[in-house]
């Protein structure tokens, strides 16, 4: 059977660490500048209905280092934007493709992509879920940290894509989870349910700084999403206080790491002294991008 890679809940904890041990034996292998090419030949196509910085050049030259090819695909120059169904471009691209990367809207769209296509895709942001940065940020605070088991990661701000897939990640592979959001903000409903399952290593409250708590790390992202250009206003006021800044990061631990998937918008849900002051882990984190991506793509296109 082929192997997708919609999102977390898909895989299980064991699956994930696999992912992050071949992520840290590539990030080892390019840093020594040892050279292999197990995906010669193939080709990855991207379709991206949101525009992306990291998600595209760490896409484009991971494909590359590993021997392949990535076509950027921009739905303005494809028929899916005048209207051709997901079904049809799934079973067209199959004929020439050996991988689909796709970022758009509906995670029900990215999984009927995957029910129609003979090839792996890979899910690039959808509104519920953006399992890439996930394994990104498991693989860096775990580079930070020594090990993920045992550790309590804090997510504040909305009850968005990252949020969803921060819960099922750290959930699953070991960590506790707290998140700290406003009421009418919290994360998806089938994952409160999911996460239901891990009792008081998951909590949801609206009281950040008994989220922050000896955390061990301390994530945020916008408060507005893409997508939801719209509503930024009215996010504006609902989110006023959801901010990661020097006294939220004093009731964590003492070695707290920050991380944001970014792009940050300073001054919003984080401070522009707390971002700069882990500028170190946040880049890191960018970076870890490829490296996640690029053992993601084995799993799904590798032998
Ligand atoms: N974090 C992330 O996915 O960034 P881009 O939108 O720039 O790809
Ligand atoms: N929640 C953000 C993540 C960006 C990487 C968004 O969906 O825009």
């Amino acid at each position: 059977m082929k192997k997708d890679f919609l999102k977390l809940l898909d895989f299980s904890g064991d699956e994930l660490y696999a992912i992050l041990d071949v992520a840290d034996k590539l990030k080892f292998a390019l840093k020594r500048g040892i050279k292999n090419k197990p995906l010669k030949g193939k080709s990855l196509g991207m379709i991206f209905e949101k525009s992306p910085t990291r998600t595209r050049v760490s896409f484009e030259v991971g494909m590359y280092q590993l021997g392949g090819q990535a076509l950027f695909l921009s739905p303005r120059d494809l028929q899916i934007g005048r209207g051709e169904p997901l079904e049809d471009t799934a079973r067209v691209l199959s004929r020439f493709l050996n991988g689909i990367m796709i970022r758009t809207f509906k995670q029900s769209d990215v999984e009927k992509l995957a029910e129609y296509a003979s090839i792996p895709i890979i899910n690039g942001l959808t509104d519920f879920a953006h399992p890439c940065q996930v394994m990104a940020d498991l693989q860096t605070i775990r580079e930070f940290k020594g090990e993920l088991k045992g550790r309590k990661l804090c997510y504040i701000g909305d009850g968005n894509n990252m949020a969803n897939s921060l819960i099922v990640g750290g959930l699953k592979t070991g960590m506790s989870v707290s998140i700290g959001c406003p009421d009418a903000y919290r994360p998806d409903k089938a994952i409160m349910e999911f996460a239901e399952q891990y009792g008081d290593k998951f909590c949801v409250t609206s009281d950040i700084f008994k989220a922050a708590k000896d955390a061990d790390a301390i994530y945020t992202d916008v408060w507005a999403s893409m997508g939801m250009e719209s509503e930024a206003a009215k996010r504006m006021e609902d989110f006023k206080g959801y901010c990661v800044d020097q006294a939220l990061c004093d009731v964590a631990a003492k070695d707290v790491m920050v991380l944001h998937c970014l792009p940050a918008h300073r001054g919003e849900e984080i401070t522009a002294d707390v971002f700069e002051a882990h500028a170190k882990e946040i880049f890191e984190e960018a970076e870890n991008r490829l490296h996640a991506q690029k053992a993601i793509m084995l799993m799904c296109m590798g032998k």
